[in-house]
């Protein structure tokens, strides 16, 4: 069922699949999730199962705002404060300490941590307003998937499966999932996924002296499987020029050439491949986020290329998260 957020009886439907114990599909600026009340462990279940995903692969918490966070994890320190003013609502979520009585083994995968966000699209917080307590929501794909950033993409990925609604909310304005941050001290946080907020970002507003540390290598950190973000179709990521040699020119004949940004990879010549698709042309990172996901999915979908041939980009800005995504879905 595809719900439409303008008229109020369609979102009053997704209040009462809910009490049915079952999933709906729900846009955020990020890209959709499968949301499902925090409380019900049986619509839980079923998130799980949709996916296909391993029940020990946490699930982050939606809130409306702090008033509704706080009550679900045992303290908050001031940096997380800082964090959440600058940030909150938007796609900077925060792993602090859960609260064990009110959040479930099942959604932290059994961890003391809980990843706590706060989305900024206001049909996901009008839900959540109406609904008036926490929802989980991991993007709506299936595991180790594409994630979808447009209703038609979440029909496609989980529709076969058996999703119940989808909620269109358009396209996602910012196409790549959230930041996950973990606050380590006071002087210290680690950003354990990098997404639609830049490490830039965050330092800008950090007090003097706290330290971020990126490029966590710990196998249970969140989005750190190695195949993950994953097209159908092979796509290869490359790094230098070296990485292009292992494909023959006949091969390549077939692929098509992804460029993050048009200044990208000004070595590779252009005319071996069958196509190129550069995500900005004016050299945006925040246009390429915002097409990344899609582009990747239609590239996959069409029966023209054979594979993908991908190129990074720098490393900064949010460079950084779109170069994570690359190499896991080359995996
Ligand atoms: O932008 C987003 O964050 C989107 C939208 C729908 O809000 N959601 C999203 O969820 O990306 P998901 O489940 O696809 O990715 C969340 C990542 C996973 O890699 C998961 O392992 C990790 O966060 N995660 C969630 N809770 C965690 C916890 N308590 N401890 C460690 N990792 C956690
Ligand atoms: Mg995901």
């Amino acid at each position: 069922m595809l719900l439409d957020p303008n008229f109020p009886e369609q979102l009053d439907r997704v209040l009462k699949i809910f009490r049915q114990s079952t999933p709906v599909s729900l846009p955020t600026e990020t890209v959709y999730g499968l949301a499902a009340p925090l409380n019900d462990e049986k619509a839980i279940a079923k998130v799980f199962s949709l996916k296909n995903r391993p029940t020990f692969h946490p699930l982050i918490v939606h809130v409306l705002d702090w008033m509704m966070a706080e009550s679900y994890v045992d303290d908050c320190s001031e940096l997380a404060k800082i964090l959440i003013r600058a940030f909150w609502p938007g796609p900077l979520s925060l792993m602090l300490k859960r609260k064990k009585s009110k959040v479930p083994d099942l959604v932290t995968g059994g961890s003391d941590f809980v990843v706590l966000r706060c989305p900024k699209h206001p049909v996901f917080r009008n839900i959540l307003s109406r609904w008036n307590s926490p929802l989980v929501a991991p993007s709506a794909n299936r595991f180790s998937g594409i994630s979808p950033t447009d209703c038609y993409s979440v029909l496609k990925e989980l529709g076969p499966f058996g999703l119940e609604a989808v909620v269109d909310g358009g396209e996602c304005a910012l196409g790549l999932e959230s930041t996950i941050v973990r606050i380590d001290s006071d002087t210290k946080i680690s950003i354990l996924r990098h997404g639609a907020v830049s490490a830039e970002q965050i330092k800008e507003i950090l007090p003097d002296g706290v330290r971020v540390f990126s490029g966590v290598t710990d196998k249970n950190a969140p989005g750190s499987l190695e195949k993950h973000y994953s097209p159908a179709k092979k796509l290869y990521f490359i790094e230098a020029e070296e990485d292009l040699k292992k494909l023959t020119k006949s091969e390549l004949k077939e692929m098509a050439l992804l460029k993050v940004l048009e200044k990208d990879a000004s070595w590779i010549d252009e005319s071996l491949f069958k196509n190129r698709f550069i995500l900005s042309t004016r050299n945006s990172d925040i246009e390429a986020a915002s097409r990344f996901f899609r582009v990747i999915r239609r590239l996959d979908e069409s029966k023209v290329y054979k594979a993908i041939v991908a190129c990074a980009t720098a490393n900064k800005g949010l460079g950084v998260a779109i170069n994570d995504r690359l190499l896991r879905a080359s995996k």
